[in-house]
């Protein structure tokens, strides 16, 4: 099992990856599936702005195509945000974390930026399932 710090480094070198001409707010996530194995996305924005996707999205989504279905942890970096304050995970990719019972997510910024970590009860209380 990867400590919060490894996951999160790997989020920051995902964002070096990100394609975000259009916002210059580049993202890059990791996320621990319960298979041990981690997995890692960045932001791939488009010129029609909604068929962009985020950091936290593309990770998920690239674990769930390995057949994982748990996800313990996700780390997002927003290497471009000043604080950890500007680079929480938007709402959507809270109810996808949701969908994957995500236990934890750790959020930082730009260099030498603090990690916060929560749990998905905190961040997205009350959530919807079926
Ligand atoms: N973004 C993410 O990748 N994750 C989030 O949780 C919030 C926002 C991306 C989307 C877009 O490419 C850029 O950040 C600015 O909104």
């Amino acid at each position: 099992m990867r400590s919060r710090n490894d996951l999160v480094d790997l989020a920051r070198q995902a964002a070096l990856n990100a394609y975000a001409p259009y916002s210059r707010f580049r993202v890059g996530a990791a996320v621990l599936g319960s298979d041990g194995i981690t997995y890692t996305g960045a932001n791939v924005e488009n010129a029609a702005y909604p068929s962009s996707s985020c950091a936290e999205a593309n990770a998920i989504a690239a674990a769930v195509s390995a057949g994982v279905r748990k996800i313990d942890a996700v780390a997002v970096a927003c290497i471009d945000a000043p604080t950890p304050e500007e680079a929480y995970p938007c709402g959507r990719c809270r109810q996808i974390m949701s969908e994957f019972s995500v236990d934890e997510i750790h959020v930082t910024a730009g260099p030498g930026s603090l990690v916060k970590s929560h749990t998905l009860d905190e961040l997205l209380p009350h959530r919807f399932t079926l």
